[in-house]
């Protein structure tokens, strides 16, 4: 058995809303697994779907050879999950909550105290182990979960969305503390909707939207398939066609975007090369110029249709 997760035709609604939309994938052992995608998209449905917090309409998963469905228990006891909600008790310290958690999993009390003030020293919050969680800020308690959720060495951990809302150290901080994780053997599942984040940390990464997936491939790999999305946008003092500017040289496609012309290219230099040249010869001027990466919708979008779904 090489693989940690196994997703076979996974299906929620909502009512009238599907939030995930007969997906499946599969995650390899050891690797760091991204669920990349804009907001509901359908990742934390999946995630709940997974870690037994709901059931799905249809479909199966296992953790671990382990069904989801079948066997919660087994899957829940080599699991660990940061889940969208934080959810540690406000009313007990730092420390009681990590106490409490490593006794609902059975891990001795020496390990127990032991393990908690190693984490809690490395996110920096040792100084503040005896506080209530109720006086944390947003990112402290962030922190703390994932403390919470490495008190055991789970074989498989999912994390939904870890490093949002946080400042860019702590962000680098959880990155860190995941690679490190992972390179010890434990098998990562995120989900994110920053694209840098999953390019970062990810051996592949399935891009889902609208319940669906589009593609899962390697981060490189999706860079490649999607830098003819690149594009200019450029303004100028008079209206100038869209039509027009097509016919530069590199450019794949034009859309007029307000008083903006917006040029689909994989080379954006020399685009704005021969923009430069036109506007010269035109006697135009240029207002505003900007260089775009593509937008996970984008690139979505490019993959839905190369990969012949709707
Ligand atoms: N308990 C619920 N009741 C009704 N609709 C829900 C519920 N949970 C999720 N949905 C809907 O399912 C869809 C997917 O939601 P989900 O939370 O899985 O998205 P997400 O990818 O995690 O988004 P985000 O990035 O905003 O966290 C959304 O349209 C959402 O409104
Ligand atoms: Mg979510």
């Amino acid at each position: 058995m090489e693989s940690a997760i196994e997703v076979k035709d996974l299906a929620k609604n909502y009512g009238e809303i599907t939030a995930v939309d007969h997906i499946s994938f599969e995650v390899r052992k050891g690797e760091i697994f991204g669920f990349l995608g804009p907001n509901g998209a359908g990742k934390t449905t999946t995630i709940r779907i997974l870690t037994g917090v709901i059931r799905p309409d249809s479909g199966t998963a296992t953790i671990m050879g382990y069904n989801v469905l079948k066997e919660p228990l087994k899957a829940k006891q080599i699991i660990s999950v940061v889940p969208e909600m934080a959810n540690a008790y406000i009313d007990l310290t730092a420390w009681q909550n990590l106490m409490l958690i490593g006794e609902l999993y059975g891990v001795p009390k020496k390990e127990r105290q032991e393990t908690a003030r190693h984490l809690l020293k490395e996110f920096g919050l040792y100084e503040r182990r005896n506080h209530l969680v109720r006086g944390f800020s947003k990112g402290m308690k962030q922190k703390l979960i994932l403390c919470m959720a490495l008190m055991t060495e789970p074989q498989v951990l999912f994390l939904d969305e870890p490093t949002s809302g946080l400042d860019v150290e702590s962000a680098r901080l959880i990155r860190d503390t995941i690679r490190r994780y992972n390179e010890d053997g434990t098998t990562v599942f995120l989900s994110t909707h920053n694209m840098q984040e999953a390019n970062k940390l990810c051996d592949r990464i399935a891009i889902i939207n609208y319940g669906k997936i589009a593609t899962v491939d390697s981060p490189e790999n999706l860079r490649m398939e999607s830098s003819s999305l690149k594009s200019v946008e450029v303004s100028f003092n008079k209206p100038v066609l869209a039509n027009e500017l097509s016919k530069i040289l590199n450019v794949t496609e034009t859309k007029k975007i307000g008083d903006k012309i917006r040029l689909y290219t994989n080379k954006p230099h020399n685009v704005i090369n021969s923009l430069m040249d036109y506007t010269r010869s035109k006697s135009l001027m240029i207002v505003s110029l900007n260089t775009l990466a593509p937008t996970l919708e984008d690139v979505f979008i490019k993959l839905t249709k190369e990969h012949g779904k709707d």
